[in-house]
């Protein structure tokens, strides 16, 4: 079984590579970001696209969805962030937090692996620093492959990962998006190496938790 991260955006897949020893390579495929309000309906929705676009025997895709969620915003940009950060900007949503005080902040990352084939009923890989806070959205998750099983569409299996910081003034030149106003640990991770950002990032996370289990798959 070979494995294709499906992203437009090759560091993606330099992070990804990180983590899964090399065993895996870009599927330069641009799905279709399906309207949701969550990103685990996004990422397994784009998952069985790009399965089905791929076309090659025995190849596993895997695709990430992202977003930053303010807490004092309800999560909002959450979902919806892309299309944030182009309308409004990375500097005026960090502005609009501070001055309401709605500081305290989180990336999420949700992984969406599909192979064609169903998935052992295993207990779904839960992201324990969230637990309690995102318990909806795991649950979500959990949903999202049950049904699809039952319904007879291809089986998704979701990875979730997430990392807590702040909203701050934008600082450092590294990373993208959102990484200049989001301050982790007393850095932004905008300030962070590649590594640095990449051992403590929501993506990062939520591939130690896929290599873990790909690992047996
Ligand atoms: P995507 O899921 O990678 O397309 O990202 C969705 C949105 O979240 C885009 O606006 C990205 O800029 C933002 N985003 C996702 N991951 C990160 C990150 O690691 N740092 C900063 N912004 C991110």
């Amino acid at each position: 079984m070979s494995l294709r991260y499906v992203t437009t955006n090759e560091g993606k897949v330099d992070e990804a590579l990180e983590y899964l020893d090399g065993d895996v390579r870009q599927f330069d495929y641009d799905y279709t970001e399906i309207q949701a309000d969550d990103l685990e309906t996004v990422a397994a929705a784009g998952a069985r696209e790009a399965f089905r676009a791929v076309g090659e025997p025995d190849t596993a895709v895997l695709v990430d969805d992202a977003g930053l969620f303010i807490e004092g915003f309800d999560g909002f940009p959450g979902p919806y962030s892309s299309y944030v950060e182009e309308t409004l900007g990375v500097d005026q949503v960090g502005r609009l937090a501070r001055e309401a005080g709605a500081t305290r902040a989180y990336f999420r990352c949700v992984l969406a692996y599909c192979d064609g084939e169903s998935f052992a009923a295993t207990p779904e890989p839960v992201d324990r620093e969230r637990r309690g806070q995102d318990l909806a959205a795991d649950e979500r998750a959990v949903a999202v492959t049950d049904d699809t099983v039952a319904e007879g569409t291809l089986p998704v299996k979701l990875f979730v990962g997430s990392v807590p910081g702040r909203i701050v003034e934008p600082r450092g030149d590294g990373g993208f998006g959102y990484d200049p106003v989001f301050e982790h640990d007393g850095q932004t991770l905008a300030e962070m190496s590649a590594a640095e950002k990449n051992a403590i990032s929501h993506r990062g996370r939520a591939l130690a938790k896929f290599a873990d289990w790909y690992a047996d798959r």
